[in-house]
């Protein structure tokens, strides 16, 4: 895509947008992340917080970018400098663009897990009575193939993105995506179906408060922001490329609900399965490469199933990595005047070198982790970008909307070719005080809980 000026390229549909702004929120956050954020926190209450952080703050948002990006027609430094000219507002999008980075780096290293996967997991299928968890920790904690993986799924993000053929990725997209779907419901079957699967439904769909603190509610509130791909830039990036009459409102709801959709439905695939199979359900990062393998083994045609699923995760993971890295890509030619080529490759290399030591957290750094944290390097990653960075975008760029550029001249842009419905009256009065002030109380509470308790 051309960012420059007047000639500014444009997606050519409704349907283009959304399958766009879908495909960089579909990924790895859904089938990886999501399940285990959920094993982590306690089953059924997370989901119940996780389901109204996203109607309360992450659809909020997302209509926020979309129409911030559409009104400026610019990335997302260009964006602040264009709406709050001679401010130091832009530094909202120079947070953006950083924290792209900084979860584009360890993002490469699990999709490399699931490129990995796509072969490790034929030998998993065809051996009855292997030790998923051992086979995986033996995985990750090899120094060099993880990273070579890592360094490959990087070259195949840069090279895309330097060709700029992001409607080719589109259309692959468009076709692979439903067959993820298909995939997904196959394995909610056979993981439903299995003896002991009752006690994972039950974890999975009845909630219990009980566990409930504000690390679990941070930890919600990170999950939304991060499978929304929201509070760094990628959808204000994308929504820059929307044309004037696209509307938004509804486009923003296809990609929210696919987004929950998805995440759901892998959560039911893997519940019923972990209880099932034995497995821990706070196994952490490595839940899903632990449990797909042993439920493929469980099916005829196991291998065949696990190929391809790993294969069209590793998809959905690029089409995500792609959004990461458009965002500093866009940053580097509309404000500095490189050539998409060149920022493409150097930010590349930066981005692979930043993200090894989340990889090496497993082998030679085993064992090291952040004062009060107690994370290993790759939840250190996720959890300052998920925890710390997302949120805070997300407060800077809805006061700023808010507030900066105006509640009624907001709401003027999303309503935009419409009558001013109530949707949009609410949109405002959340944006202005509903979402400013709940994320700043959930990160204070969270934050304090996960260091002074
Ligand atoms: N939403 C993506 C996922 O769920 C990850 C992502 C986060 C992409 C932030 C872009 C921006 O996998």
């Amino acid at each position: 895509m051309d960012n420059s000026g007047k000639n500014r390229e444009h997606w050519q549909s409704r349907a283009g947008f959304i399958l766009a702004a879908a495909g960089s929120a579909i990924g790895l956050g859904n089938i990886w992340r999501f399940p285990y954020m959920t094993g982590e926190h306690g089953g059924a209450a997370f989901i119940l917080i996780y389901l109204i952080a996203v109607l309360l703050l992450g659809y909020p948002l997302l209509v926020n970018e979309m129409a911030l990006g559409r009104k400026a027609q610019s990335d997302p430094v260009g964006i602040f400098k264009r709406l709050a000219p001679q401010s130091p507002w832009w530094l909202t999008g120079a947070l953006a663009v950083f924290t792209g980075f900084f979860i584009l780096s360890y993002y490469a290293v699990v999709a490399g897990w699931s490129f990995a996967y796509i072969y490790k997991v034929v030998l998993a299928a065809a051996s009855p009575g292997m030790d998923h968890a051992l086979a995986f920790r033996e995985h990750i904690s090899s120094v060099v193939e993880p990273i070579v993986w890592q360094g490959l799924f990087v070259v195949l993000t840069v090279a895309i993105i330097a060709a700029g053929v992001v409607n080719g990725i589109q259309r692959w997209s468009t076709i692979l995506m439903p067959v993820l779907f298909v995939l997904l419901l196959v394995l909610i079957v056979r993981s439903i179906t299995l003896p002991g699967a009752g006690e994972g439904l039950v974890y999975y769909l009845k909630p219990d408060f009980g566990k409930v603190t504000g690390r679990t509610v941070l930890a919600a509130l990170s999950q939304a922001f991060f499978s929304l791909s929201i509070g760094m830039g990628a959808i204000l990036t994308y929504g820059s490329y929307l044309r004037k009459k696209d509307e938004i409102t509804g486009s923003a709801a296809w990609v929210a609900g696919l987004d929950t959709g998805i995440a759901l439905l892998a959560g039911l695939a893997l519940f019923p399965a972990i209880f099932a199979l034995g497995f821990e359900p706070g196994a952490g990062p490595g839940l899903a490469f632990i449990t797909l393998p042993a439920v493929f083994a469980k099916m005829p045609l196991g291998g065949f199933f696990g190929v391809l699923f790993f294969f069209l995760l590793g998809i959905a993971a690029l089409t995500s990595a792609i959004s990461l890295l458009e965002v500093v890509t866009a940053w580097l030619i509309d404000e500095k005047g490189w050539s998409r080529r060149r920022a493409a490759v150097c930010m590349g290399i930066a981005v692979f070198i930043v993200g090894i030591p989340a990889s090496l957290g497993y082998s030679l750094l085993k064992g090291f982790s952040f004062p009060g944290l107690g994370m290993d390097m790759l939840d250190t990653y996720d959890w300052i970008s998920n925890s710390i960075f997302l949120p805070l975008g997300g407060i800077l760029t809805a006061v700023f909307t808010g507030y900066v550029w105006g509640g009624t001249r907001a709401a003027r842009e999303v309503g935009r070719g419409r009558k001013a419905s109530s949707i949009v009256k609410i949109w405002v009065w959340l944006i202005r005080y509903v979402v400013p002030v709940l994320i700043i109380v959930i990160m204070a509470v969270g934050i304090y809980d996960t260091f002074v308790r």
